[in-house]
């Protein structure tokens, strides 16, 4: 284990979390510059790009699995891991990866912690602007030790919102880009290309909302957790969806939330 975590809170677990996160995206880093190489050849960087989220995710397992042995581990990179407890790790090793691919630099580490179904810890760290947001359920939500509020912002016209084209399941891809063509008639729109930076962005004001569906439980797990205790509105597009698994995701702030739901619904 690296003992030089960057120390901005005395909590227990997001030091170990950080500590693991400073070893796998030392490794991230250096595997993104040799992307521009590869990105200009003939066969491209897929498949060193699967390698490099392959090896984030192995240390991060390492990293955790040595502190908290007994726990399950769901990370997006392999076959879930059971536990010996009621503790699972929810963990995407590389979120964004096809900016990563491009040489796009956004994308992040998306770590959450899951009490009997239930996330109390999320980070999500961005290795490249080296920021670090994250919130333990019931203490805030921070960038490093910068406390994290959602923007209060209650008017469409003024307002920023994200929204993405479905990473994994085209069966969604026309109700995205419905959801596209409200967006941009109605509020700005951004599409950055990482869900848990959406999220972390929701929780630090800098955009009011962010619409996704056919998102993974890997995608969201900590960012929810972090818009939650920044004081926001999490839930889904419709009734019955559970944003945790990523089926639909509504992320904004209170004043915001019935109208984005019902721009959303149709
Ligand atoms: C993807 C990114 C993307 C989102 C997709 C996700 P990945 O995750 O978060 O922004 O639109 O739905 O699958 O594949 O880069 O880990
Ligand atoms: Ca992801």
């Amino acid at each position: 284990m690296d003992s030089a975590p960057r120390r901005f809170t005395n909590s227990p677990v997001i030091n170990v979390i950080a500590a693991a996160i400073d070893k796998a995206s030392r490794t991230l880093i250096r595997n993104f510059g040799e992307v521009e190489n590869l990105q200009v050849s003939q066969k491209g960087p897929g498949d060193f790009v699967t390698a490099a989220d392959k090896k984030s995710e192995k240390i991060l397992y390492e990293e955790l699995s040595e502190v908290y042995p007994d726990d399950g581990f769901l990370m997006e990179e392999s076959d879930e891991i059971f536990g010996r407890n009621n503790v699972r790790w929810i963990i995407d090793p590389l979120d964004g990866t096809h900016n990563f691919m491009h040489g796009i630099p956004h994308f992040a580490i998306s770590i959450a912690r899951e009490v009997n179904g239930e996330v109390d810890v999320g980070v999500v760290y961005d290795p490249i602007k080296d920021e670090f947001f994250w919130a333990e359920k019931g203490r805030g939500a921070f960038q490093r030790n910068r406390r994290l509020r959602v923007s209060s912002r209650s008017d469409m016209a003024n307002s920023l919102f994200a929204s993405e084209m479905p990473g994994f399941s085209r069966t969604h891809t026309p109700k995205a880009k419905a959801v596209f063509d409200k967006l941009i008639a109605q509020t700005g729109f951004r599409s950055f290309g990482s869900a848990a930076l959406n999220l972390a962005y929701v929780a630090a004001g800098r955009l009011e909302g962010y619409i996704e569906y056919g998102l993974k439980p890997w995608d969201v797990a900590a960012g929810l957790l972090i818009v939650k205790e920044a004081g926001g509105y999490v839930g889904g597009v419709q009734l019955q969806d559970r944003p945790e698994t990523g089926e639909s995701v509504v992320a904004t702030n209170e004043a915001l939330s019935s109208q984005i739901i019902n721009l959303a619904r149709f």
